[in-house]
Parts: C-alpha cells; sequence; structure tokens
C-alpha cells in the first residue's frame, strides 16, 4: 500500500491539474490533496475564485483522488506525513528543491507541470477576452 500526498490551491480545475493528479495516482494506491483554504491563501496574498469548500468539491470528484484534506498553515506537512501514512510527497516542479527537508520523512518527487496552462493564464486570458 503506496500513499501519495500534494498540496495546492487547484482552482478554475484545469487539464493541468487533472495531468498532475492522474501522474501521481499511478505512483501508488492512495492519493490525498490538500487543498489550500481561502485564509491560508489570504496569507500567500492569493485569491482563489471559487471557494475553499468549491474547490474541495471539484478535487474530490476527480477519479485520481482518494481523500481530500485541508491545508491551513505551512508547517503541517511533518504531522500529515506521519498521521496519513504518506510515502511519497509530491509537488510541481514549479516548486523544485523546495521541500527536500521532507526527505528524512519520505519520498519527496517534483513533476513537471503541463505547458501553456495555468490558473493564473486562464484569469488573464478571460479578462482580455472581455475587452475586445
Ligand atoms: N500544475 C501542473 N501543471 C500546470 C498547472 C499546475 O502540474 N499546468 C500543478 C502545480 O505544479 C501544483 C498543482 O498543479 O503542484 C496545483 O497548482 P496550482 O498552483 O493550484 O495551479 P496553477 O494553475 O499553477 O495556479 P496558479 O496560476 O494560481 O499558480
Amino acid at each position: 500500500m503506496k500513499t501519495i500526498i500534494t498540496y495546492g490551491t487547484f482552482d478554475l480545475f484545469h487539464y493541468g491539474h487533472v495531468r498532475l493528479l492522474k501522474r501521481l495516482r499511478a505512483m501508488g494506491d492512495k492519493l490525498i490533496v490538500a487543498v489550500s483554504t481561502d485564509e491560508f491563501n489570504a496569507l500567500k496574498g492569493k485569491a482563489a475564485f471559487f471557494s475553499y469548500a468549491q474547490r474541495v468539491e471539484i478535487v474530490a470528484a476527480c477519479k485520481y483522488v482518494d481523500h481530500v484534506i485541508a491545508e491551513n498553515h505551512w508547517q503541517q506537512k511533518v504531522t500529515d506525513i506521519a498521521t496519513h501514512h504518506i510515502d511519497i510527497f509530491a509537488m510541481g516542479d514549479d516548486w523544485q528543491g523546495h521541500f527536500d527537508h521532507l526527505k528524512q520523512h519520505c519520498q519527496v518527487v517534483y513533476l513537471a507541470r503541463t505547458d501553456e496552462i495555468s490558473t493564473t493564464d486562464i484569469k488573464v486570458d478571460l479578462s482580455q477576452q472581455q475587452h475586445h
């Protein structure tokens, strides 16, 4: 039994998210996704379009996802790894090297992002279309 965990906002859920979650689920038997709360995003200076509850509903509906938890703060990862018996901690490579200190607790992997799609790009594209 291999359990994988990943963290993120997953706002305006798109195919880059789907492909990441599909690849993560294929690495083991159980995929846990920690979705950033609105309060945690505010702390990071980010504001999601969909609320935390809406983003959880969407992520949980993805067939590659077995369980969703809340990401409330930066320091919870070591506890999460122990509580959920995590074998692999995984993030997109926009976080390359950032979580190497977790290697003493489990395997840490960074996966290549899907090219040319991000929530930020979607927001920019939509706002530009409105002006045409
Ligand atoms: N991700 C990915 N490929 C993309 C976009 C995101 O693999 N094209 C991954 C990220 O690397 C991260 C997870 O999906 O591990 C959640 O990313 P998130 O920041 O919520 O999505 P983004 O589209 O990157 O959103 P933003 O533009 O707000 O950063």
